[in-house]
């Protein structure tokens, strides 16, 4: 780091403006807006301070918003992508939803949940037909006390062997991603595929900025879960796989271990907990879910 030494007169000079700037907010009316706009104001005027932005480089955050901006619309979030890569997306989780003893652990939302996605029975398979290896998830859901929570709702959503989701195909395809009920003594079961890692969107500023510093886009091997019930915090998470090498290097820092979980490996022709014989490899997890109370 260059170390800059400033004349008194420039510090005075430069600190004048954030000054400024921070009186200018003196009247707003929300104070949860004006602290929020204040410690901004001074954490980015310290950052400019901090680095002494040169103007090109005001100018090149400029444009790269701007295309951040551009390439946005109702299908693709790359301020989301943005936030995710820079962890703010899972700085943001981890302050809302504090560890919470044996409650699982939250994860980043990801842009891949759609609304009204389909009903499946319990033991149910979500696939609809999305390419890969089967694979057998079931657990419970309780809550902090371990009782049974019945009625929650569990939704999932994955990527196929591919590494796409459905809405990334042009075809409106609805596959990798059902909506299921824990039953009355809490538990839950269906069949999915095996997840796979894939790179998160790329081909855009928020990948030219990954690219631009070295870094990867894949995401460790996951499956998303969002469960909610009445009176229960809700919880927004995935599970990963153990031993994928992907997990030390997810670029969206969203990997937890207690979310790191065992998926075994069963050779075509075993039968599995549901009492039919794939013909093909299948693996089997288990994710017991438990849930805090409603903040
Ligand atoms: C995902 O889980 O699919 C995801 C999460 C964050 C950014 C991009 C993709
Ligand atoms: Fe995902």
């Amino acid at each position: 780091m260059v170390d800059h030494v400033l004349s008194a007169e420039q510090d005075r000079a430069e600190a004048l403006v954030t000054e400024k700037v921070l009186a200018s907010f003196d009247d707003a009316p929300d104070p949860r807006l004006r602290e929020v706009i204040l410690s901004l104001v001074r954490h980015l005027h310290a950052f400019a301070r901090d680095v002494r932005l040169t103007e090109e480089e005001w100018d090149a955050a400029i444009a790269f918003l701007t295309r951040v901006g551009h390439i946005t619309d109702d299908r693709r979030q790359e301020f989301i992508l943005l936030s995710d890569v820079l962890g703010l997306s899972m700085l943001t989780v981890g302050i809302n939803q504090p560890l919470q003893g044996t409650a699982t652990e939250a994860t980043v939302f990801g842009p891949f949940f759609v609304d009204d996605a389909p009903l499946v029975p319990l033991g149910g398979n979500i696939a609809s037909g999305a390419p890969g290896e089967p694979c057998w998830v079931e657990g419970t859901v309780t809550d902090l006390e371990g009782e049974a929570i019945p009625g929650a709702r569990i939704e999932v959503w994955e990527a196929d062997e591919d590494g796409f989701y459905d809405v990334q195909y042009d075809d409106d395809r609805t596959a990798g991603r059902a909506h299921l009920f824990s039953d009355e003594s809490g538990t839950y079961r269906f069949w999915g595929v095996t997840p796979t890692p894939y790179p998160i969107p790329h081909d855009g500023p928020v990948g030219d900025l990954l690219k631009a510093t070295g870094r990867s886009p894949w995401r460790a091997s996951h499956l998303h879960f969002m469960v909610t019930a009445p009176g229960y915090r809700r919880l927004v998470t995935h599970i990963f796989v153990e031993g994928d090498p992907q997990l030390a290097d997810d670029s969206v820092f969203g990997v937890k271990e207690s979310l790191v979980k065992t998926f075994r490996r069963h050779p075509a022709g075993e039968t599995a907990p549901d009492g039919r014989t794939p013909d093909i490899a299948w693996t089997h997890v288990r994710f017991d879910i438990v849930l805090p109370p409603a903040p």
